[in-house]
């Protein structure tokens, strides 16, 4: 799994007892981590300036991933875009939560975004990770109203942990 910063949606596939076999971050000292550690995940962090290239950051964390037996990779609030070469280690076996109906919305402020744009609906999308910023196939999409807007981060978050399990558990199950 990759993750940045928080975690939640780690927390919500360690809760779904969905097997996580590594945890990658590129970001060092991040609640992800702990949670990773809290639940005996092995994790390392990856960062950008540990490495001479983004090329060389992302084969040694494909290879580290492949290593502890990761087979598919999920992407959680990684905030990094994946080099072609980490792409071909895991071929359409990458996938990213988005929070937005994608192709509305791609990049870090999604729901900022939304809000400036005055939609009334935006939503939460499971995606394959391609080498564009959210440009993948669409796997599942739900559509979240944005008001009350005290409350749409929120119901985003909880539409994403409980999209991102369920899809992740049937795609493993189709791949095992
Ligand atoms: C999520 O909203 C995800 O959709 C976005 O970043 C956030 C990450 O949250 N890409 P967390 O680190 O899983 O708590």
């Amino acid at each position: 799994m990759l993750v940045s910063g928080e975690g939640s949606n780690l927390q919500a596939l360690i809760d779904g007892r969905l097997p996580i076999a590594a945890v990658a971050s590129n970001r060092p000292n991040v609640r992800a981590l702990e949670r990773a550690a809290a639940a005996g995940i092995p994790a390392r962090v990856f960062s950008l300036e540990a490495h001479a290239s983004r090329d060389r950051r992302d084969t040694e964390m494909a290879t580290w991933l492949a290593l502890r037996g990761v087979d598919f990779v999920v992407s959680a609030g990684y905030m990094h875009l994946l080099t072609r070469r980490f792409l071909e280690w895991f071929p359409e076996r990458i996938v990213n939560v988005h929070p937005s109906l994608l192709p509305a919305f791609p990049g870090p402020r999604a729901i900022d975004d939304a809000l400036a744009a005055g939609v009334t609906t935006t939503g939460v999308t499971v995606h394959y990770v391609d080498e564009g910023l959210d440009t993948g196939t669409v796997i599942r999409q739900e559509p979240v109203p944005v008001e009350p807007q005290e409350t749409l981060v929120e119901r985003i978050h909880a539409v994403e942990h409980r999209l991102l399990p369920e899809v992740v558990r049937e795609l493993c199950s189709a791949v095992h």
